[in-house]
């Protein structure tokens, strides 16, 4: 039976973090300067744990799953963990989003276990600022032989992420589309958002959606596209010339709460309601404790039906009228982006 939320926004997408853990350090979401406190295995859902949840969730509406993390990839035998959701009922999308580095070697397995497509985060092509973005010990090459093996496993299309950063890679926007142009890949900026709160996020760091769409336009002439289903994050433009398409996330600038259907489940079996959530919902508790499916349908629905979270939309209105302050809130490597 589908739910619906308090602004009658169904739950349609299910985002699954597999681990917090990640082998990069980007500055805005994981900083490098301190240490983190991962979670101890016995805390992380098994693939069993994971699976029996998400069957429940399909049966509340979700059809799509993304993969994230921290970085889905270090996980065991992720593959495995892909075969099993593919085979669910109901779920028609099944997609990760990754770093790209242990692509190498994984690409292939994955393919193979039934998932879908594959979003690679890439927020520069410049080896200096690729290195000091995504943590000094990373090179860029890494990314690149990630990105070239999800292609020879046959991912198609492949979409890349860059979170835009002033001062840092907005120089790099044209260079960015123009490689995906050329290699055939959907390129998507993401507007710097206050997730969490280790990247000490700054309004002034952010660099809007239609600075970033006039900049691509002024080289090769943009025209808007239609949603590809409803809820996207995404605002689509293709190029007028048939070059392909770009998107943009526009978290800050135009937020898309109204039609945000993604619930969130931690590596540690917590459901968060929004990507900006301080708490999440304990999950594992009574999985674990015993619950019965039908128990655990019944509280998933029961939490939904009560989610009124709309946070972009208010952050935004908050900047607006000189009223923001940062809150305490789940960081990005734990809730998966
Ligand atoms: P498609 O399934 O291809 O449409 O991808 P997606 O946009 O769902 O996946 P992806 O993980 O690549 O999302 C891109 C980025 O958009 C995320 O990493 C976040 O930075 C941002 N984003 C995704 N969902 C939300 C959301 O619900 N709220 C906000 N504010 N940002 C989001
Ligand atoms: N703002 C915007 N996007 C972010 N991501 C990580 N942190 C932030 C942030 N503060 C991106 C990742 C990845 C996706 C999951 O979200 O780089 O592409
Ligand atoms: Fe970077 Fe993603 Fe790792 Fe965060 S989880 S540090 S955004 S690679
Ligand atoms: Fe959804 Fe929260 Fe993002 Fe709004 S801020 S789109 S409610 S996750």
């Amino acid at each position: 039976m589908d739910v619906r939320d308090l602004f009658d926004r169904p739950l349609s997408d299910l985002r699954i973090s597999v681990t917090d853990r990640c082998n990069f350090r980007c500055s805005f979401c994981m900083p490098g300067d301190r240490v983190y406190r991962f979670l101890p295995r016995p805390e992380i859902l098994s693939f069993e744990e994971i699976v029996r949840l998400a069957r429940i969730f399909a049966r509340l509406g979700a059809r799509k799953i993304r993969l994230t993390g921290g970085e889905p990839l270090l996980r065991a035998e992720l593959d495995v963990l892909v075969a099993a959701l593919a085979g669910i009922e109901g779920i028609d999308d099944l997609a990760l989003t990754t770093n790209a580095y242990l692509l190498p070697r994984h690409a292939e397995a994955l393919r193979a276990a039934g998932l879908k497509r594959v979003t690679v985060s890439l927020h520069s092509l410049d080896p200096a600022t690729f290195a000091a973005l995504s943590g000094r010990h990373v090179e860029l090459r890494s990314v690149l032989d990630g990105l070239a093996a999800a292609e020879r496993a046959g991912f198609r299309p492949i979409k890349l992420n860059a979170v835009v950063i002033r001062g840092t890679n907005e120089g790099e926007i044209v260079d960015l589309a123009r490689f995906a142009r050329r290699h055939g890949y959907v390129m998507r900026f993401i507007e710097y958002m206050d997730v969490g709160t280790v990247n000490h996020w700054d309004p002034s760091a952010v660099v809007s959606a239609r600075q970033i769409v006039r900049r691509i336009d002024r080289v090769w002439p943009l025209e808007a596209l239609p949603p590809a289903h409803p809820g996207e994050v995404a605002r689509r433009y293709r190029y007028r010339d048939g070059g392909g398409e770009i998107g943009v996330i526009p978290s800050v600038t135009e937020p898309f709460c109204g039609g945000c259907s993604r619930a969130r489940l931690s590596a540690d079996g917590m459901l968060y309601t929004c990507l900006f959530a301080r708490t999440g919902h304990d999950l594992k508790t009574p999985l674990r404790g015993g619950a019965s499916d039908g128990e655990l349908e019944a509280r998933v629905a029961a939490l939904w039906r009560r989610r009124d979270d709309r946070y972009s939309e208010q952050r935004t209105a908050a900047l607006e009228d000189g009223g923001f302050a940062p809150a305490e809130k789940v960081e990005m490597f734990r809730i998966g982006g």
